[in-house]
């Protein structure tokens, strides 16, 4: 190639400036302007000129962010100024107290930053006249190490400031981490490779910045944000929403969820909105850093020995752990199924112990290669039933042993079988107590029959004492059968009884889904239930008349006709006849006659007896009709403790108001 140097010169300035433009557009703003293949020949171009002309090379170079051999060691670096941590706060009312003193100190109330506290390890850069000259690690506050090669390597760090007039000297601090999906894939490969995995993104990043080849930091996908300017000489900022800005502007990737918020109450629901919307980002944050706005009032407030008193964290409580997986147990659920269960050193996770988790069935325990004995990563997301995530396999010490799925059932000790196709094992046994136990459980659950009060323990003893072996026994329990319990006291056993007995006014749709025919949910339930109309009829159908319901298909039909025919299922559905559950739809049995026949009432308050949902139900069942809001149509109002403004409605318009005794006795509950 034969261009003169001077015109190379130029065109090399040229080409450097085109391609920082474009790394900040992709890497900082993640909006890239150019195509993959466009950039490509930008960065070839430049390197063939590189080749060319090799003293024309500069350290700022785009070429030039892997380079140098791997390191024996790192140098130390002293950090000018100490690189403090953060307090933390660990729910809302230390946040409370963090502004209290802040208050307190200043004599006003002032703004906050809120920002997204990235999981990551934190770094200090320093740029002379605008060229990144060294990046440290935190290390211990005061100092760290030198890993300015690796950090080069960072795409989203800039080697040259986006600025003509650059300051000399210019300090700034930010966190380096490993995106989820960054994370995902580096441990695919190094398990391909038969590596060890990283534990989280955080130990990934972390690893990966102190390599000693920056080569392998170079495909390690790092990123960066920056959320402190330190120190710059000849500039001037007067909050740290402005540094952020010109952090920013600088070429700097600045988070783009930092949040000016004028009062406690905005930090407060800024946090608790991020609390709940973590997941929605692709790399991880254990928390959201509150920072007092105005610099000055920063001084005012000053720091402690390790921490600023004008910045706090506060934390997320942590939703996963890890603890010792002790023993796997086998759990018998309703319709005989095996599910293992992990049994757990208790840990914190969410805010909540968890002691046991489950371990879905045995292909998913192989597949993960998860012993009795391992360290475990325990998982718990909202009110779902907490989970083994996976086994810490690095930690292993060779004396964790594998589980087996039982031949035997631990309940009954009938045989266990598992099905060509599918993952779950099964016990055959038609009389195991287990399986009893949690049909019943099933049947008294909150969107089946709702009897309250119907616990585990009380079902279990229930069955232990032979006073239950089918969910229409229940209907059958007298006073004395329950004092017999354990724990079971005069209160409590009237209690369960008026549950039981409210349970039989339940709507068709919740009897039906009570019985646990399999693949019969709630749904489908609710269609069979206005498809029939009653119990009896849809028990008589054929497994056409099934079909023909819209969203009943032939596994749903067979199941229920499977259901139909077992002798033990219609004696079970005689007795509930018998004890009198209502086993047609409401409307072709709503009473005409008696005390509520007909009217509408309208519940207010809290009731001592009963919730309102259910005196509600009550209420239905002898045929009144609840609505609510009070009008001149209301026949009646219930007033509970605490009434809000229906009652004032009510007295209004002159409309009948009856306490709960007097409401009990018109239903002929009365004491
Ligand atoms: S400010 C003096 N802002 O959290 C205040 N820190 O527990 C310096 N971190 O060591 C920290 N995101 O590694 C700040 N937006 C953020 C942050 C953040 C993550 C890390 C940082 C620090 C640790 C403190």
């Amino acid at each position: 190639m034969s261009m003169s140097r001077e015109r190379a010169e130029r065109r090399i300035e040229e080409l450097r400036e085109l391609i920082r433009y474009h790394d900040w557009r992709y890497y900082v703003l993640d909006a890239p302007e150019i195509s993959d293949a466009e950039y490509d020949r930008l960065m070839r171009e430049l390197e063939e000129l590189e080749r060319a002309f090799p003293d024309l090379v500069t350290p700022d170079s785009p070429t030039q962010r892997v380079g140098g051999r791997p390191a024996q060691q790192f140098g130390t670096v002293r950090h000018r100024l100490p690189m403090l941590s953060l307090a933390n706060a660990f729910d809302v009312d230390e946040l409370r107290a963090f502004h209290r003193r802040v208050t307190e100190a200043l004599g006003e109330t002032p703004e906050y930053v809120v920002e997204p506290k990235i999981d990551g390890l934190s770094v200090a850069l320093r740029y002379e006249h605008g060229v990144l000259i060294r990046g440290a690690t935190r290390g211990d506050g005061e100092v760290g190490e030198d890993v300015t090669a690796n950090l080069r390597t960072i795409r989203s760090i800039p080697l040259r400031l986006r600025t003509s007039y650059p300051p000399p000297v210019l300090e700034v601090r930010g966190e380096v981490y490993m995106s989820r999906q960054a994370f995902e894939q580096l441990n695919r490969a190094r398990r391909e490779r038969g590596e060890p995995p990283f534990a989280n993104p955080r130990n990934a990043a972390a690893g990966s910045v102190r390599q000693l080849d920056p080569r392998v930091t170079a495909q390690r996908n790092l990123n960066s944000f920056v959320y402190e300017l330190r120190y710059a000489e000849g500039l001037s900022w007067r909050s740290h929403f402005e540094a952020l800005r010109l952090l920013a502007e600088m070429g700097f990737r600045v988070n783009e969820h930092c949040r000016l918020c004028r009062s406690l109450e905005e930090v407060i629901s800024f946090c608790s909105e991020w609390e709940g919307r973590r997941h929605q980002l692709d790399y991880e944050i254990d928390g959201m850093v509150v920072k007092v706005n105005s610099l000055e009032h920063q001084r005012r407030l000053g720091a402690r020995a390790r921490s600023p008193r004008w910045a706090i964290a506060y934390k997320f409580p942590g939703e996963e752990a890890t603890t010792r997986l002790l023993d796997i147990v086998v759990q018998v659920g309703r319709t005989g199924t095996l599910t293992p269960i992990a049994v757990l050193e208790p840990v914190e996770v969410a805010g909540a112990t968890v002691s046991r988790a489950t371990l879905h069935n045995e292909d998913i325990i192989e597949q993960k290669d998860i012993r009795i004995g391992d360290v475990v990563l325990v998982r718990r997301a909202g009110d779902v039933i907490p989970e083994v995530v996976r086994a810490v396999r690095e930690l292993r010490t060779g004396d964790e042993r594998k589980f087996r799925m039982p031949d035997r059932c631990p309940a009954c000790g009938a045989e266990v079988v598992r099905l060509e196709g599918e993952v779950a094992s099964r016990c055959v046994g038609a009389a195991c107590p287990a399986q009893r136990k949690e049909s019943i459980l099933h049947f008294a659950s909150r969107d089946a029959m709702d009897i309250e009060g119907l616990g585990e323990a009380t079902v279990q003893q229930l069955i232990d004492r032979g006073l239950v072996r089918d969910a229409a026994d229940l209907y059958y329990l007298t006073k004395e059968d329950l004092l017999q319990l354990e724990r079971m006291a005069d209160k409590s056993a009237q209690n369960l009884l008026l549950a039981i007995e409210r349970s039989k006014s339940r709507p068709l749709r919740a009897l039906i889904y009570a019985l646990g025919i399999r693949h019969v949910g709630q749904r489908t339930a609710a269609l069979l239930a206005e498809a029939f109309g009653s119990l009896e009829a849809l028990l008589e159908a054929s497994e056409e008349q099934l079909q023909g319901v819209p969203g009943v298909g032939s596994v749903v039909a067979q199941s229920i006709r499977a259901f139909a025919r077992q002798p033990a299922n219609r004696d079970l559905i005689r007795r509930l006849q018998k004890a009198g559950v209502r086993t047609a739809a409401a409307s072709q049995t709503r009473p005409t006659e008696g005390p509520l026949a007909g009217k509408t009432v309208v519940f207010t308050g809290t009731l001592g007896s009963m919730t309102r949902a259910e005196a509600a139900r009550l209420a239905e069942s002898l045929g009144a009709r609840v609505t609510s809001s009070v009008s001149r149509n209301t026949d009646f109002v219930v007033a509970g403790e605490n009434p809000g403004s229906k009652l004032a409605r009510a007295r209004e318009l002159g409309v009948p108001v009856l306490d709960e005794d007097q409401f009990l006795k018109l239903v002929g509950r009365g004491r």
